[in-house]
């Protein structure tokens, strides 16, 4: 595992979107598998502003996401539809037919699951995935359990999720309950992974995920068997690290 270090959010953000960048440059028809939630959201900025200066073509590029609420349409401003056009689609001459999430409105959810994994596999697999970590160990969606979950599926969110995504609501009450999600599988699928971490919120859980035990009770564990994680963090995600 390569680990990046980052003194504040601005030199985080542009790490990360230099390694998206670059991989852009290698191979303009590749596929980017994002993420949602309040880490990546400078990236996706840094990723726009590169765009602007034409550092960046997003022609050719497909993108597939982690995960989506289950319920919410695209037109709800708390979908991950809503938040991927906001702060990226929509501000890149990416085509959005090659932009990818799970639909949060599908009726059958077995088979809404089927058809992402299906997809997934169609456009050739994921040459690099972005995550995030929730507080409990989380990717993507894929909540602690007792088992790595292998394919794409709908989830019940957990009691950790649900109180750490209310911010984004009026209300507890008002977070969906569940979401389609990659499962561990997919996600270790991936030819590289980036995984970014922000914040002193996140030492404890990263050190866990990272230096801890391999285990589906903390489902980020399972990168430690990825032959190529690059792990962004700024200085107190990762202040639990040895060399840190
Ligand atoms: P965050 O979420 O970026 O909002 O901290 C990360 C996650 O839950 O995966």
């Amino acid at each position: 595992m390569r680990i990046i270090k980052a003194k504040d959010y601005d030199e985080f953000s542009k790490k990360a979107a230099s390694i998206l960048a670059a991989q852009i440059a290698l191979k303009p028809d590749c596929v980017l598998g994002l993420a949602t939630g309040s880490t990546p959201i400078g990236t996706y900025d840094q990723l726009v502003e590169r765009y602007e200066r034409g550092e960046i073509d997003f022609s050719q590029v497909t993108t597939v996401n982690l995960d989506e609420y289950r319920g919410l349409g695209k037109e709800n401003d708390q979908s991950y539809y809503y938040f991927m056009n906001k702060y990226l689609f929509d501000r890149v001459n990416i085509d959005k037919q090659r932009t990818h999430l799970p639909d949060g409105m599908a009726p059958d959810s077995e088979k809404e699951s089927e058809r992402y994994e299906k997809l997934i596999e169609e456009i050739g697999g994921v040459d690099i995935q972005v995550c995030g970590i929730g507080n409990n160990g989380h990717i993507g969606f894929c909540e602690p359990s007792s088992i790595f979950e292998k394919v794409t599926l709908c989830v019940d969110l957990a009691e950790a999720t649900i109180e750490a995504n209310k911010r984004f609501f009026e209300s507890a009450d008002d977070v969906p309950r569940q979401a389609y999600t990659m499962g561990v599988g997919t996600i270790m699928k991936g030819k590289k992974i980036m995984l970014l971490a922000y914040g002193e919120g996140k030492a404890d859980i990263l050190a866990k995920a990272f230096l801890g035990d391999i285990t589906p009770e903390v489902p980020a564990s399972i990168l430690q068997l990825h032959p190529d994680v690059i792990l962004v963090g700024d200085e107190a995600a990762l202040s639990k690290f040895p060399d840190s």
